[in-house]
């Protein structure tokens, strides 16, 4: 959360600063003061009607008539020294140059020099752009003064092309500000979630896998990262987008996702909400299996899957909270005690699955710990997934 923190963002000229719009409404969303400042170049792009009526404050554009008031002060010295953070989103290939050479002929570049607080650097600009030598000199030279930055991602340009040069998405971005400020209850903690089903080979193109959707598991990660925890989410193959801000292995198979896990070690916390398949076929053939004519059907002969876990919840590096997820479709409560005590986690989130539950938008669980249990209502998945992240902050608050 960046309750009472006080963001200096400036806005200067890209196609994507109408993103810069939605990134002031998640920073107010979480408490946070936001003033805009707009360089000549993003003034094309949004109006300082929009920003000003987003960030509730004047929106400051003119490094000799600065808005707001307090006249008698030097503007660009008072915002400098007014932000906790200053954000520059979109930063255009012109303003990575300015910056990188000091220049102050407009009020974002004077607030740039003048500010002792941390900077966030957003780029974004056709991917030619970025891959020239100026802006790699440019980055190289702020990276070696200490700015941060964040993306530019890969993907579709205004243009009609692709490449590395997109502005990340405003929750990527306000997620680098809460890093940035270290704020958030789990700040400083590490959290390892898995999520999704595995995939288990029959042979090169046949597999055994699951109707896990990953909802469940990404939600997690995404609750705590936003809580300011570091993320690392193990995840089975899903249709679903990477949570901003957090660290993601990709896996198919159990064994797989243990390794994943183990590598991912140490960690305060480990939610392991994915599906791991229990069983793989023994032997995974070589080449695909031929259906031969008049030949019965093969029989499969199946080997128990390491239990992800009962592993991590006896490791030599056991995180200090361990929850896993049971899912059944009866005594839900009974069988969830039965596997708190069998896996040895700590908490165990009970659902029952018999409905609409694996690849639907809610969920109804039970939260099970060794001496109590909390029966929570339906609600959506991203829900369970605040809830469970605020218990999980309480616990180690
Ligand atoms: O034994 P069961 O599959 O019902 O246990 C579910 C819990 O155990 C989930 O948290 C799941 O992620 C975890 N699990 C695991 N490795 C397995 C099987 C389940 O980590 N091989």
């Amino acid at each position: 959360m960046l309750h009472g923190r006080h963001i200096l963002l400036i806005v200067s000229g890209s196609v994507a600063a109408f993103k810069a719009l939605m990134l002031v409404r998640l920073l107010r969303a979480e408490g946070a003061r936001v003033r805009a400042v707009l360089t000549a170049g993003g003034a094309r792009f949004v109006t300082r009607e929009s920003l000003a009526a987003l960030t509730g404050e004047p929106v400051q554009d003119d490094l000799w008539a600065p808005r707001g008031g307090e006249e008698a002060e030097i503007g660009h010295i008072r915002l400098a020294r007014w932000a906790d953070a200053v954000v520059v989103a979109p930063a255009s290939a012109n303003r990575l140059a300015q910056m990188a050479h000091g220049l102050a002929h407009d009020l974002a570049g004077c607030i740039l020099l003048a500010t002792c607080a941390p900077v966030l650097v957003a780029p974004a600009m056709n991917p030619a752009m970025w891959a020239h030598p100026a802006t790699r000199a440019n980055i190289a030279t702020l990276a070696e003064r200490g700015l941060h930055f964040i993306g530019p991602e890969d993907g579709p340009m205004a243009e009609p092309e692709s490449g590395p040069g997109r502005l990340s998405e405003p929750e990527a971005i306000a997620y680098a500000i809460r890093t940035l400020l270290g704020s958030g209850p789990l700040s400083g903690r590490h959290a390892l979630v898995t999520s999704g089903p595995t995939h288990e080979p029959i042979d090169p193109v046949r597999y055994i896998a699951n109707r896990s959707s990953g909802k469940q598991g990404h939600a997690i990660a995404a609750a705590l990262a936003a809580l300011g925890a570091r993320v690392t989410l193990v995840s089975g193959p899903v249709a679903l987008p990477d949570p901003p801000g957090v660290v993601v292995r990709r896996v198919e198979t159990a064994r797989d996702m243990l390794a994943a896990c183990e590598a991912s070690l140490p960690a305060d916390i480990a939610i392991l909400a994915a599906a791991v398949a229990d069983w793989r076929v023994a032997q995974e053939a070589a080449q695909k299996l031929k259906k031969q004519p008049g030949a019965a059907a093969p029989t499969l002969s199946m080997a128990l899957n390491p239990d992800i876990l009962a592993t991590l919840s006896r490791h030599a590096q056991r995180p200090r909270l361990v929850i896993g997820f049971a899912a059944e479709t009866e005594h839900v409560v009974q069988h969830a005690r039965e596997k708190l005590a069998r896996k040895g986690c700590d908490w165990i989130i009970a659902n029952d699955v018999s409905g609409d539950v694996m690849g639907g938008a809610e969920n109804a669980v039970h939260l099970v710990t060794a001496d109590a249990v909390e029966e929570w209502p339906r609600m959506l998945k991203e829900d369970v997934a605040t809830r469970l992240a605020a218990r999980v902050a309480e616990h180690f608050a």
